[in-house]
């Protein structure tokens, strides 16, 4: 009684730290305390799990599967392999290192399942389909997050696609279903796991093939749908083992990477269904682009202009990021600053591959909260801005996007560089962004591009900048 107490508390206290937590995280000032929190929600959600294992009525026991030893050699196990990789992954690896941690929660979930059907433990018909839809959601979770993994981490560099995918896709999913009944049904009269063992691989290799299709840069998207799924898998499993605490958490989880993920489509202008099926950026290339020819200008006489400036906006996008130019961008602004020019950064939700990913990437800098501006926050002032420099960004500028109607990115909200007086453009070449659309700011009037790798082009900025000494 006192056990049962106990865990239903640490549950709810679970519940709280992860709520303040996720509400911390929110801003890139609490963030780190937001992380810290929802840890220690963590520890009490693993702890009650193991008080748990102490609740379960003797006459059951004989019919779990129940290893403490086996139980603590995966949590250190886990726990020294997480905080190594934690401490030791490259920010550019974030994404895949979310979504293989991501990948193993679904796999415990699976595994949770796996372990209560072969435990005799499910009490009816009810507790046994939770079983099943747990094992699957979790299973797709799993496999489809390895496979995001790979193709993050450069390890699966193209889409796998063939003709008639989809109807495939779909017959997988119906006969993992089929399976997944079957199992329900055979558990009432037991002729052997047979089912349950094919169940388990269709679920498997369902995720698989959901995920091969969609290209490396719609990943975020999936990991976090992924992250959704595996939160609603553990939630059900908690269910089915009667933890409120791996509920409570598993809920939380859900909802969270359920609203992310709407998030993160609805800042696109994209269904979940397009981001799944679409293809997205592989064909829009060929599409004619903007009439008329893009000038340029060298970094120097771009970093010139800035210095005399009153005001500059900078909207840093995927290229700042695969550049790592962040710390010498810095450098820049801080010769600005110090010139008396009144510099702000304007981020745009979706600029860059992940959430947050140009916070993570000026923090990483050391620039200032107070100099970074949320979209809708700064978009207003573009209009009275003397220069705005747009480096390694593309799809977040666009007016194509306001404008437009057959545009892929129609519909998209974007960062209104446009209108300011003077804007520059650093990045390589003449390429689509991410949507593969080109971009007719690059061809107006006020508008003068930086050709050359963002480090590159920043690094002779500051020292021009330099050489006009201080004002
Ligand atoms: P993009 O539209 O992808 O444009 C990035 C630009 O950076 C490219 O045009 C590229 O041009 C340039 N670039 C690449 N490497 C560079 C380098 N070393 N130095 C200088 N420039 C470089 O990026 P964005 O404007 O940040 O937009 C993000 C896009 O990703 C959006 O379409 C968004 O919907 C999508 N997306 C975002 C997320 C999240 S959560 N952030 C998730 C999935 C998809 P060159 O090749 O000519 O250099």
């Amino acid at each position: 009684m006192l056990i049962e107490y106990i865990v239903g508390l640490s549950g709810l206290i679970a519940a709280g730290l992860f709520i303040y937590g996720l509400k911390a995280m929110s801003s890139p000032v609490t963030a780190v305390s937001g992380i810290v929190t929802a840890g220690y929600g963590m520890v009490f959600v693993v702890g009650a799990t193991f008080l748990n294992l102490f609740n379960i009525s003797p006459d059951a026991r004989p019919h779990l599967l129940v290893n403490v030893a086996l139980a603590v050699v995966a949590l250190l196990l886990g726990c020294l392999w997480t905080g190594w990789r934690g401490r030791t992954v490259q920010m550019t690896a974030m994404p895949q290192m979310v979504a293989i941690f991501n990948g193993m929660g679904g796999g415990s979930a699976a595994s949770l399942a796996a372990v209560s059907l072969l435990s005799d433990h499910a009490t009816s018909g009810l507790h046994l389909s939770v079983t099943i839809v747990g094992a699957l959601i979790g299973c797709i979770s799993f496999t489809g997050s390895i496979i995001a993994w790979a193709k993050l981490d450069g390890r699966m560099r193209k889409p796998v696609r063939f003709g008639g995918q989809r109807i495939f896709n779909a017959a997988l999913f119906l006969i993992a279903l089929v399976l997944g009944a079957l199992t329900v049904m055979q558990y009432a009269t037991p002729q052997g796991v047979l089912p349950g063992i094919l169940f388990f691989a269709a679920a498997l290799l369902f995720g698989v093939c959901m995920t091969l299709p969609i290209g490396g840069a719609d990943m975020p998207v999936v990991i976090s749908l992924y992250n959704a799924f595996t939160g609603l898998a553990v939630g059900l499993e908690g269910y089915v083992m009667g933890n409120p605490a791996l509920m409570i958490a598993g809920m939380v989880v859900g909802s969270a990477g359920t609203l992310l993920t709407a998030l993160m489509a609805k800042a696109m202008n994209r269904s979940l269904t397009n981001v799944l099926f679409s293809n997205f950026g592989d064909t829009a290339s060929s599409a004619k682009g903007p009439e008329g020819e893009m000038k340029s200008a060298d970094p120097s006489d771009a970093a010139t202009s800035m210095r005399y400036a009153s005001s500059v906006i900078i909207v840093p996008g995927y290229g700042l990021a695969v550049a790592q130019a962040q710390q010498k961008l810095y450098e820049f602004v801080k010769m600005l600053v110090a010139d008396g020019v009144d510099v702000k950064f304007a981020i745009h939700p979706v600029a860059g591959r992940m959430p947050g990913h140009m916070n993570v990437l000026l923090a990483e800098a050391g620039v200032p909260y107070d100099m970074i501006c949320d979209m809708d926050d700064i978009n207003d002032s573009f209009a009275t801005t003397d220069v705005a420099l747009i480096i390694g960004a593309n799809d977040v500028v666009n007016p194509e996007a306001l404008t437009d109607k057959s545009s892929p990115i129609y519909g998209m909200p974007i960062l209104n560089a446009y209108k300011a007086r003077q804007v520059f453009v650093i990045k390589r070449g003449s390429g689509t962004g991410y949507s593969g659309v080109q971009n007719p700011l690059f061809f107006q009037k006020n508008c003068t591009m930086v050709f050359g790798d963002a480090q590159a082009v920043l690094s002779k900025m500051v020292e021009a900048v330099k050489a006009l000494g201080t004002a």
